[in-house]
């Protein structure tokens, strides 16, 4: 009766094992045979009517049973998985031919690129790189520059005041005093930086950067200034580019200079991007005035100087003829990406 039950569940388990698809179906039919209430614990639980002499033989014979049937649910149960996992890689290949939507390189704005390559071309010549407040004291800014008390660019319609003694700076130049009074001679320093002016048209813009230079040393002339900002113009424009010096006035130099670059559209002959005149007005410049050497601690009778101050805006715009400055600040993708 007994070994009756046992056959039916050996035949149960071997249809049910050779049936199973995968591995949930074998997992559900191994539960309902060999499980807590499956058929053949229910015979274990049967074992109790079996007579007792028959009972060892019986109980060895159902421990072999399951056994056997545990290791052949284990056998198919590995064969399974083996298939399934085969399956699984078959259906996840990835087609690496496909294209996709490509993705955006992102770029440096053009106005960093020509900062970068100002700052390059300058630290290539020997110039050292510093820094100096945007927010700096009017002592700085204008008083130490040697730009009196009434003057212009001192209005509060072109400066922006935080208060009686403090302001934005409106020119990098601040930064040279900065510098005079830390630092003594040999001086060749580059200094770019934001500045400040409330102007807003085609070709201004309430904040644009600066750099501003300064060699301070014994026996500076004005053929130094022209050699270093020839090489300049060389090097960031072409090597066809020359520079000429106009007379011009800034408190802080005398002489002072405006330096025109030969026109790189007409070579010099007249045409519309120079306005005829075969230049473009490029930076303003000079020898340092005595007075303010002497305001920063340099003796002038020992030293001399010169200085430059160029805005980054205008030289992106001379150099890829950019016609109106806000192009550089509405940050349109579609026109940044030309200068990539
Ligand atoms: N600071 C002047 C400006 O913002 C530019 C300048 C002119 C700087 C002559 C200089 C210089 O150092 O010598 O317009």
């Amino acid at each position: 009766m007994l070994e009756e039950m046992i056959q039916q569940i050996l035949n149960g388990c071997s249809e049910a094992v050779s049936k199973a698809q995968n591995t949930r179906e074998l997992i559900e039919a191994k539960v309902k045979f060999l499980g807590k209430s499956g058929g053949l614990t229910m015979l274990l639980k049967e074992l109790k009517n079996v007579p007792p002499s028959q009972k060892p033989a019986m109980g060895k014979r159902l421990n072999d049973v399951r056994g056997h049937l545990e290791e052949a649910f284990a056998r198919a149960e590995d064969s399974l998985k083996t298939k399934e996992r085969a399956q699984r890689i078959t259906a996840e290949t990835l087609d690496v031919t496909l294209s996709k939507q490509s993705t955006e390189y992102g770029a440096l704005h053009p106005l960093s690129i020509v900062k970068n390559d100002i700052i390059n071309i300058f630290t290539g010549m020997g110039f050292q790189i510093k820094d100096g407040p945007e927010i700096d004291f009017e002592y700085y800014n204008f008083t130490a520059l040697n730009i009196p008390e009434d003057h212009p660019s001192r209005d509060s319609a072109d400066t922006f005041y935080i208060n009686d003694k403090m302001l934005l700076r409106t020119q990098t130049s601040a930064v040279q005093v900065h510098v005079m009074e830390q630092q003594k001679p040999p001086i060749r320093i580059l200094c770019p930086g934001k500045v400040y002016r409330p102007d807003d048209d085609a070709t201004h813009s309430p904040m644009f950067q600066q750099v501003e230079g300064l060699v301070v040393d014994k026996h500076i002339t004005i053929s130094d200034l022209m050699g270093i900002l020839g090489e300049f113009a060389k090097k960031f424009f072409s090597s066809e580019t020359k520079i000429r010096l106009r007379p011009s006035y800034f408190p802080f130099t005398e002489p002072s200079v405006e330096v025109d670059l030969s026109c790189s559209m007409c070579g010099g002959k007249g045409c519309r991007l120079c306005k005829g005149t075969g230049w473009i007005e490029l930076l303003g410049a000079g020898i340092v005035n005595p007075a303010v050497l002497d305001c920063s601690g340099i003796d002038s009778t020992e030293y001399s100087g010169f200085a430059f101050g160029m805005g980054v805006e205008r030289a992106a715009m001379v150099k890829y003829g950019i016609p109106d400055m806000r192009l550089l600040f509405d940050n349109d993708i579609r026109y940044l990406k030309q200068f990539r």
